[in-house]
């Protein structure tokens, strides 16, 4: 028996909500899942019709989802084939591991009776990432607040997004693994820098709730994580710069880890984000493509 899941892609931080907040797109992975009897976990990729296949080991995070959730029900693992159909770009940072780990759980969860439940996928999700904010999108839709409680549990509430408000995100065509992008992170951070996070978290939540635009623009905007990250995003602070001034725009930041750029705007009128972007990034010969979305409100399901 096999069970494919459809699972979102997801943009993580949405600037000041570092490591806590993140939003599922309507851009999916279809993971495949089959229960084989030879003890190994096969990954078969096909991204773009180019299909590679491996036997994966402790270091692979399909590999780790799995172990981990044969420890919780405690029932031996025979082996898989996961097999992923990718159409979420690798390494841009929109969650394109995450979506694959909730699909690998998911899909294991189906294939032996539903044992677990959803918190409990999602806590497995997490620790595998080490983070909340792409792996609880992924598996919950919409926009969620996440965070890792010292009991390992993730505890987390989804908030509703305004209609009104798109997001694009500007995808360049080379990858940022988000283990360079997480070593140039500082081991301090300024007292007032984070003072300016904390003030910017908030705005963001009671500009969500009350759908606020005025108080949605001051919220986007980071000073713990983006201005250290700047230096692997080529373009990225001109963008972000010029977007300021455009009225549409409520802000642009840093999708996750990057190097995608995400554009917040107050209609879909994006003609003027597809200009500045383009005039960044063509000067400097960055190939680029560009994608608006409203949320995606459903998690990882089966299809
Ligand atoms: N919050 C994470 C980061 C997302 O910014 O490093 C990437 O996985």
């Amino acid at each position: 028996m096999e069970v494919t899941i459809k699972s979102p892609a997801s943009s993580a931080n949405l600037g000041p909500c570092f490591d806590c907040a993140g939003i599922a797109f309507p851009l999916y992975n279809y993971v495949k899942v089959r229960k084989t009897n030879d003890k190994k976990i096969r990954v078969i990729i096909d991204e773009k019709n180019d299909v590679r296949e491996f036997i994966v080991d402790e270091k692979n995070i399909i590999f780790q989802s799995l172990k981990r959730f044969h420890e919780k029900i405690n029932i031996d693992n025979t082996g898989y084939d996961v097999k992923i159909e990718t159409n979420i770009p690798i390494a841009r940072g929109l969650g394109s591991s995450a979506s694959v780990i909730s699909g690998a759980l998911i899909g294991a969860n189906e294939l032996n009776g539903k044992p677990l439940k959803k918190n409990d996928l999602i806590d497995i999700a997490a620790s595998i990432e080490g983070h909340p904010d792409n792996t609880t999108p992924a598996l919950v839709g919409g926009f969620v607040i996440a965070s890792i409680e010292d009991d390992g549990h993730v505890l987390y509430e989804k908030i509703n997004w305004c209609k009104d408000w798109k997001i694009s995100v500007c995808i360049p065509d080379y990858k940022l693994l988000t283990e360079l992008a997480r070593s140039v992170l500082p081991q301090k951070v300024d007292f007032k820098d984070a003072v300016y996070n904390i003030q910017k978290s908030a705005q963001l939540i009671t500009a969500l709730t009350t759908h606020n635009a005025d108080i949605m623009k001051s919220a986007l905007n980071d000073k713990i994580h983006q201005p250290y990250r700047e230096k692997l995003v080529p373009g990225m602070s001109e963008i972000i710069k010029f977007l300021k001034k455009e009225k549409n725009v409520l802000g642009c930041v840093l999708s996750g880890a990057g190097p995608t750029l995400a554009v917040i705007t107050d209609d879909d009128n994006i003609c003027n984000v597809e200009k500045i972007v383009h005039k960044v990034w063509y000067d400097l010969d960055i190939k680029y493509e560009i994608m608006t979305f409203a949320p995606e409100e459903n998690g990882a399901t089966v299809v």
